[in-house]
């Protein structure tokens, strides 16, 4: 038996809920889509239908996500936009695996993604062999989407390289990709659209031209809303995780989930959660994404080092790693919350002592 992949793609791991989806969905679909855009919001939301559960991908507003939807119906692109671990990525993928049943078409942005990646490249022993055609030519990821009727998944837009990213302008507006090498051009088929995502704290790396920017309908994911949403998310992404891990240890006990996302809650916003007293913020982002990271870190940690149940010294190391992200600064930021906060909160000793025998 050959060892299952370590991570499946969204469409394979939840293959059970988007076919129960098909089966239900009796509502008008868009032209090629898998799902109407109502079951492509159950998909995401998560709900029940004819007696079959759908889990919860992202949890958060439910008007995000239907405008999400709503513009991938359109012939406008969607750009979901928001701080690191907003779940942009997870979103995107969940998105074109319900709308496409295929979340693999996918250009991943960094400074060095070449115009390749979103044109076409050229296989250069054909190219040699035959010239240029057909057989000798390299779709890209976007070039598939169009001729698939697919979304196409650009992560990391604004990374790109600005003349590259214009590139899809042509793409976004005329739905069409010219091949002059071959006096061609690749017309997208129904279904085809991009979802691209961007993260705001990186502005400014390559700034999306104006031209660009008006070819994609802009959705913010925000933080979560309050301690408890984001202690659920924490939960349930934890729980998800620690299975397909195979993590031998306990469901972690709610309250030391609540207890970290409080410490991440408070030194985002600077201030405690009663609002009585004011903190200096760390450098790092202190995500849900980290939050989620520190949790199965200290999973481990109890499963393979501990008796298999997660406890405040299974937690500090990563606690004290997401937030000391710089030396110097964060150190102070940290021992000030420590003796400030952590020393002071009822029932909160073992962490005390916990993060005291660290630092
Ligand atoms: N509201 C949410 N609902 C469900 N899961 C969430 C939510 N927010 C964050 N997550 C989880 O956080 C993790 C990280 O999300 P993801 O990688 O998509 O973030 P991102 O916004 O793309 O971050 P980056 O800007 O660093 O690329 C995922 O495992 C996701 O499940
Ligand atoms: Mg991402």
């Amino acid at each position: 038996m050959s060892t299952p992949a370590l991570r499946a793609h969204a469409e394979q791991q939840f293959a059970d809920e988007l076919a129960a989806l098909v089966r239900h969905d009796d509502k008008p679909k868009p032209p090629n889509w898998k799902l109407s855009p109502w079951a492509v919001a159950t998909y995401l939301l998560g709900g029940e239908l004819g007696g079959e559960k759908i889990s919860a991908k992202y949890i958060g507003q439910r008007r995000v996500i239907e405008i999400a939807i709503a513009t991938l119906a359109t012939d406008r692109a969607l750009l979901l936009l928001g701080v690191p671990g907003t779940a942009k990525s997870w979103v995107s993928e969940h998105l074109s695996a319900a709308i496409s049943g295929d979340s693999t078409l996918l250009v991943q942005g960094t400074a060095g993604t070449p115009e390749e990646a979103v044109r076409y490249g050229w296989n250069y022993a054909q190219l040699l062999a035959k010239g240029p055609s057909l057989e000798a030519l390299v779709p890209s990821p976007v070039m598939r989407g169009m001729r698939e009727g697919r979304i196409t998944r650009v992560e990391e837009l604004t990374r790109i390289p600005a003349d590259v990213q214009d590139s899809l302008i042509t793409i976004l507006s005329e739905k069409a990709l010219p091949i002059p090498e071959l006096g061609d051009e690749v017309q997208a088929r129904k279904g085809f659209n991009v979802i691209a995502t961007a993260n705001d704290r990186d502005k400014g790396v390559n700034d999306l031209s104006s031209a660009l920017k008006r070819r994609f309908n802009t959705v913010v994911l925000p933080l979560p809303e309050s301690v408890d949403e984001e202690v659920e998310i924490v939960r349930t992404r934890v729980a998800s995780l620690g299975k397909a891990l195979e993590i031998p240890a306990e469901p972690p006990a709610l309250e030391e989930i609540r207890r970290l996302v409080t410490i991440f809650r408070e030194l985002r916003a600077g201030a405690t959660a009663d609002g009585k007293t004011k903190l200096k913020s760390p450098s790092g982002t202190l995500s849900t994404a980290e939050a989620i990271s520190v949790v199965n870190q200290g999973l481990s940690l109890a499963a393979h080092f501990g008796d298999g149940s997660l406890r405040a010294a299974d937690l500090a190391g990563g606690v004290l790693g997401a937030v000391v992200k710089d030396p110097v600064q964060d150190k102070v930021v940290w021992q000030e919350y420590l003796e400030t906060v952590v020393k002071e909160r009822d029932g909160w000793k073992d962490l005390y002592r916990a993060c005291r025998e660290l630092s």
